[in-house]
């Protein structure tokens, strides 16, 4: 078993600050981490839920992926996290099953983890995300 737990449930959103009162307030959650991710275009805060996390996202330019999913899809559900204990041997596995993937080796994540994404097609339309803490 390659997955070991989830990560994070990343729900993209037009507005960060609204959408952050809304899991505060209306189910007592706080803000466990913030991050703006240059390179990809986002701004995160990860709400601790049991070991897991809800990942918010939005994006801070036009050309972000996550801009464009907003404009195509609206907000909503944008990619789950699974955790891994080695994600370079997991991202290996996906390319040798001949699934398509994203990103061809592992980059650098938030938090410090080490990611790589699986394209939704060929993963039955999720976008899937290895975390490697
Ligand atoms: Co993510």
């Amino acid at each position: 078993m390659q997955l070991t737990e989830i990560d994070h449930v990343a729900i993209a959103v037009a507005d960060l600050e609204a959408a952050i009162t809304y899991y505060e307030e209306t189910f007592g959650c706080s803000v466990d981490h913030r991050e703006v991710i240059e390179k990809d275009g986002v701004e995160e805060a990860l709400l601790k839920v049991a070991d897991s996390y809800v990942q918010l996202l939005t994006p801070i330019r036009d050309d972000s992926p996550v801009a464009k999913y907003l404009a195509t899809k609206g907000e909503g559900i944008h990619h789950i996290g699974y955790r891994v204990s080695d994600c370079s041997e997991a991202l290996e596995r996906v390319k040798a099953a001949g699934h398509r993937v994203i990103d061809e080796v592992p980059r650098p994540g938030s938090r410090g983890t080490t990611v790589a994404f699986v394209h939704p097609k060929g993963a039955f339309g999720t976008l899937i995300e290895l975390v490697q803490e």
